[in-house]
């Protein structure tokens, strides 16, 4: 199978997995793993903040990271797009209190202009907003990237607003390769931000959050809370390791793969795909002729042996990540013409 669901999928490699059985590891929770400790630091330098934590899944820091920075009632601010919104069971509600206030933006990427917007005035009827939220890359907008010029915008403005700006930099290490600038270029601009090991960088679990010191300090007593205290994660934390010391750079190859992806599916009659649109590792597509076709297509392609997710009801994503190379690409490619052409 040529797995393009998502670059979650991928299997650890040989270099990975010897990093994880020679690691040294104790409980974490009693702060004895020295892998995490040393995960955690890294981690720290590579977003450019003072202290990281290392939690279970991106969706455990988003939500550990909000709680940390609100009181229940307020309100943070995020693209209605955004993951925390669509994809996250509404944590932010349950489990923080939270209202988001959500703006349309229609290329996924939060303006000064539209933070302005959706800040709620100081007034007794209205929560008080606290944080705005913004995603890099942002997947259901297509993995676009944020610039770094907008980030230092919004930066300013949440500063002089007294707001925490908070990234959910699931796939920062994509952004920062795509765009030519490091994580920590990114990181430091924000106030707190998370990167997942578990996607683009190969690793089997876990993601990163970064921010100060108390901030961490709370983050880390949430994560208890919440169930995500773990034991000897070293073993999970080497993996991490290793993959921010071999796996970052790499991901120019999947970028390249993806626009290869793209530019072919764009040539597919009933296709139809923007290679221009592909700035990272995402690749959306829609199929013409209805929902219908779409499964359809989705199912066909699954008999020839390539999997993607249908994200709507004629949009589809294919990822590309550390298991798929250019080959792969390539017979992908000829699945879908063959698809396309049956009746
Ligand atoms: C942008 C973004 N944020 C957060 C997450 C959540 O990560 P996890 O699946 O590890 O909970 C994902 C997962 O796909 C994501 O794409």
């Amino acid at each position: 199978m040529i797995d393009l669901r998502s670059d979650t999928v991928t299997r650890p490699t040989p270099g990975m997995l010897r990093a994880m059985m020679r690691a040294r590891v104790g409980d974490d929770v009693f702060r004895d793993d020295p892998s995490v400790c040393a995960l955690e630091e890294r981690a720290a330098a590579f977003l450019g903040q003072p202290r990281a934590l290392f939690l279970p899944s991106g969706t455990m820091a988003n939500v550990t990271a909000l709680k940390a920075w609100t009181q229940p009632g307020e309100a943070v601010i995020a693209d209605r797009r955004s993951h925390t919104v669509r994809y996250e069971v509404g944590g932010g509600a349950v489990i923080c209190g939270l209202m988001f206030d959500t703006v349309d933006m229609p290329d996924g990427l939060l303006t000064p202009e539209a933070v302005r917007g959706a800040a709620r005035a100081p007034d007794v009827h209205q929560p008080v907003t606290r944080v705005v939220q913004i995603e890099n890359t942002h997947n259901l907008a297509g993995g676009v990237c944020y610039p770094l010029a907008r980030v230092r915008a919004l930066r300013r403005l949440t500063r002089a607003m007294g707001l925490a700006l908070h990234m959910d930099g699931a796939r920062l290490a994509n952004a920062a390769v795509a765009q030519g600038v490091s994580a920590q270029e990114y990181g430091r601009l924000c106030d707190s931000a998370t990167l997942c090991l578990s996607k683009g960088l190969g690793c089997p679990v876990g993601t990163v959050l970064a921010g100060p010191a108390d901030f961490i300090e709370r983050a880390r007593r949430i994560r208890k809370m919440l169930g995500g205290g773990m034991r000897q994660a070293g073993y999970l934390a080497a993996a991490g390791l290793y993959a921010l010391r071999y796996h970052v750079e790499r991901l120019a190859e999947d970028h390249a793969h993806a626009r290869l992806l793209a530019e072919g599916l764009a040539g597919v009659p009933g296709i139809e795909a923007d290679p221009a649109a592909v700035q990272t590792n995402l690749v959306f597509f829609r199929v013409a002729g209805g929902p219908a076709r779409a499964t359809e297509l989705v199912t066909r392609l699954k008999s020839g042996g390539v999997l993607v997710s249908l994200l709507g009801p004629d949009l589809a994503r294919a990822v590309t990540h550390l298991d798929v190379r250019r080959a792969d690409i390539e017979k992908a490619l000829r699945a879908v013409t063959r698809a396309m052409r049956q009746r």
